[in-house]
């Protein structure tokens, strides 16, 4: 059987998204159910061993957002589980995969975008903060995601391109509640606010993990036009969103695949150990992580 604990420590983590509930071609090398003072995370970890070209052997931690079989919608989805137990393994990067509507005509369904920014349009029912209960911290979030990491994604996302991969290297990602997709207003508001792409998943995935100091980007694949563009008839479903997610998924992870491979090299190893956030939130209001 596989082994269900782990005693290196882990400091890579992707996190899959809608279309993407494993990585295949990688070692399983254990199964982890991990329990948090926030609870169960999404799904058990799974540690998957990857063999870089340089031939060393790389530890990543894979958690389904939406659970093993996609059971979790958006709201349900245990965030902070999810980043407490990734944390407590010694995650210090996460590459966060999500399926998006797109908001702009250029942004075609299955290019991938790495986002630079995010408005929040979440209702406030999902469970956002550590920070509660008498433990009281403010921590910046003027850049969202980990610009370091977001230009190691884009640098291999770019060397894809003759492989089929598009990629846009910024953009601005609107998160709504869901689980419901957005009416025709909404969406023309949120083109006219400059938003680029649109899903249901990076908050407050994002705000944990900067919260966690952990160095996260999200990484982006169109697979729809939303309801700003065609009539009634070409609007985003669930049809839509799943087929165009099957058909580009190799591309997923090879695009991923790339990313691990970049990141094993000992060039980062600074990087994937997050130095540059160490201590910040110490300067937020404090707390003690293991
Ligand atoms: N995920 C994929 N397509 C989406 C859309 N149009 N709106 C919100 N989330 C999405």
């Amino acid at each position: 059987g596989v082994p269900s604990t782990y005693s290196d420590p882990v400091h890579i983590a992707v996190i899959g998204g809608t279309g993407i509930q494993s990585l295949p071609g990688f070692n399983l090398a254990a199964t982890l159910t991990i329990d948090t003072p926030w609870g169960s995370p999404s799904s058990p970890i799974s540690i998957l061993h990857h063999d870089s070209p340089s031939g060393k052997s790389t530890p990543i931690a894979f958690i389904s957002r939406h659970g093993l079989h996609h059971e979790l919608a958006p709201h349900e989805v245990k965030n902070r589980a999810n980043i407490a137990a990734l944390r407590s393994l010694g995650v210090r990067t996460i590459i966060a995969f999500s399926a998006v509507g797109s908001l702009q005509e250029e942004i075609r369904p299955r290019d991938f975008v790495v986002p630079d920014q995010i408005i929040d349009r979440t209702k406030g029912i999902r469970p956002f903060t550590y920070f509660e209960g008498g433990m009281v911290g403010h921590v910046g979030f003027g850049d969202p995601f980990d610009e370091n990491l977001a230009k190691i994604v884009r640098k291999c996302g770019h060397a894809l391109e003759g492989e089929g991969v598009t990629l846009h290297d910024k953009g601005t990602l609107i998160c709504m509640e869901g689980p419901q997709f957005s009416t025709r207003a909404e969406s023309n508001l949120y083109r006219s606010w400059g938003g680029s792409v649109i899903n249901m998943s990076a908050l407050p995935e994002a705000k944990l993990a900067k919260e966690a100091e952990i160095a996260y980007q999200m990484i982006c694949m169109a697979t729809d036009y939303d309801c700003w563009r065609g009539e009634a008839g070409e609007d985003v479903n669930v049809e839509m969103v799943m087929g165009h997610m099957k058909a580009n998924a190799e591309n997923a992870r090879r695009f991923v695949g790339a990313v691990l491979d970049e990141l094993s090299k000992e060039e980062h190893a600074e990087q994937i150990l997050a130095k540059h956030l160490e201590g910040m939130m110490k300067f937020a209001g404090g707390i003690t992580h293991k």
